[in-house]
């Protein structure tokens, strides 16, 4: 047992309480080592908000969600009841509903600019490469999240939302129709459905998310955290402290930093929650305010805004995507097997690989190859830290072009989001299609253009312009 402190005689009864509290659980060593002496680079800027936003934004969720749990009705004939009870009768109902299901949306939206700044600023390379890895696998959960919540309300878009995403897995071979029956709990989307879902979205998946959170900040604050220089500062030290030279500590700095971001998000969401909840339909779709009817399809069913850029690319893949694929694969494998420089029988190994790949290309059924371009546009990006290969983190460092390059990136992403909210057309397909590749062709060409074009110097120390 560890030796017990003592409070000096006469000392402040909440010093007392606070050595007794130490000598039992280690309280304020672990606010030294995450809070008053963690130090943080001292160069953040407002992309350095969205990680403290989604945490916010996280409990805000678990918090709604508890109250919402007290008075919704897991059952089929009951849930869409319950959600107008709630709306309607329950005090303050209606706000803790909509702070709920506009908050499913701001949590994509935060997330999303959390993502995006760890991309500029390359936070995911050396030594960062589990926090990102901790950050996609919470992704994934959160869509998980997402879907089965959207689910509870029973509404039109809830019960053909789910009836077609469920249907998805069916088009795996061989295992997807039992795949799909196994997470219907029944032939069609029904009161088991909706009971699974339940169970899912209330306690397995935010057990799943809670622990991911903590990993993701356990594992950021062993390594440090990036800046929007990219810069080690833990590689500069003050020899006497030890402490980095570019370091400040994170509390009270960047807890009264965050009270900014904290402070302008509250204001634009809680403009959504009490004068715009549904978002014109982005945030909750007016079908969703019809009870579901099985025997009543609605004309067009589009998943909430946050899926819809890899909706889109589910769609995207049809016969004639399948065809292109087809050629790029073949054209791949003879680059390979012409510049790969690979000795002996390796060398035919591009080209094995590819007729394997367009065999299976044309053998299976596009439907079932749109699933996996729509499941690797998510898992591609565990891979990241691996396919970036530039000597540098900082976009600001990087060849200009690569500004131009990550802009388009951005702009693809939201024109995929915006086709996934239409009704397909042929015009609208081609675009997704050249967007889907274009997306592919981001990450899997990376490990060959972050390589090229001229370098800036980094700089040895952060720049920082106070302001
Ligand atoms: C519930 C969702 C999430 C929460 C609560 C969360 C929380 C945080 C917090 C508090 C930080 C430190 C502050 C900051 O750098 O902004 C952070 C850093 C980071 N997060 Fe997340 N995060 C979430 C999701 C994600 C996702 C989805 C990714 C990527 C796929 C991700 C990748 C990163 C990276 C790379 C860093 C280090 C950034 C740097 O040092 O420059 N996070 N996260």
């Amino acid at each position: 047992m560890a030796e017990m402190k003592q409070a000096p005689a006469g000392a402040p009864m909440t010093q007392k309480l606070m050595t007794w509290v130490d000598n039992r659980f280690p309280a304020t060593q672990l606010f030294k080592e995450h809070m008053s002496e963690y130090y943080a680079p001292k160069n953040f800027n407002f992309w350095y908000f969205f990680g403290a936003l989604s945490m916010l934004v996280l409990v805000m969720q678990i918090v709604t969600g508890i109250f919402l749990t007290m008075h919704y009705k897991p059952d089929a004939s009951k849930a869409f009841e319950s959600v107008e009870y709630i709306m309607r009768d329950v005090p303050w109902g209606w706000l803790v509903r909509y702070m709920h299901s506009t908050g499913a949306s701001a949590f994509f939206i935060v997330v999303y600019m959390h993502m995006f700044r760890g991309m500029i600023y390359g936070s995911y390379k050396k030594p960062r490469e589990l926090v990102w890895i901790f950050g996609c696998a919470i992704f994934l959960c959160l869509m998980a999240e997402a879907f089965m919540g959207y689910l509870l309300p029973w509404g039109q878009m809830s019960y053909w939302g789910a009836q077609v995403i469920i249907n998805l897995f069916s088009a795996i071979p061989f295992v997807g129709p039992d795949l799909s029956l196994l997470i219907r709990g029944d032939y069609v989307v029904g009161d088991a459905t909706l009971n699974r879902f339940f169970s899912f979205h209330v306690i397995a998946v935010p057990l799943v998310l809670l622990g991911l959170v903590v990993a993701h900040i356990i594992a950021l604050h062993e390594v440090g955290s990036n800046n929007p220089d990219g810069i080690e500062i833990k590689a500069k030290k003050d020899p006497k402290t030890g402490i980095p030279l570019d370091g400040i500590p994170f509390h009270p700095y960047y807890t009264v930093h965050d009270i900014l971001g904290v402070a302008v998000f509250l204001m634009v969401f809680s403009a959504i929650v009490f004068f715009a909840p549904t978002g014109g339909g982005y945030f909750l779709e007016a079908n969703n305010f019809i009870p579901a009817d099985p025997l009543k399809t609605p004309l067009h069913i589009a998943p909430v805004w946050y899926f819809t850029p890899f909706y889109s690319m589910l769609r995207a893949v049809t016969d004639d995507m399948v065809r292109i694929l087809v050629g790029i694969v073949a054209a791949a494998g003879v680059l390979g097997f012409l510049f790969a420089g690979l000795k002996g029988l390796w060398k035919f190994a591009p080209l094995v690989v590819a007729v394997v790949v367009a065999v299976l290309l044309k053998t299976f059924d596009a439907k079932f190859w749109g699933v996996v371009v729509m499941g690797l546009a998510v898992l591609i990006l565990f891979v990241l830290p691996w396919l970036d290969r530039s000597p540098v983190r900082s976009i600001r460092y990087r060849p200009g072009w690569n500004k131009v390059l990550y802009g388009i990136f951005v702009i693809v992403f939201l024109v995929l989001g915006y086709l996934g909210i239409q009704p397909p057309s042929p015009t609208r397909n081609v675009i997704a299609q050249a967007g889907t590749l274009f997306y592919f062709g981001f990450f899997l060409l990376m490990p060959w253009w972050s390589r090229l074009g001229e370098f800036k110097p980094v700089p040895d120390r952060v720049v920082f312009h106070a302001h």
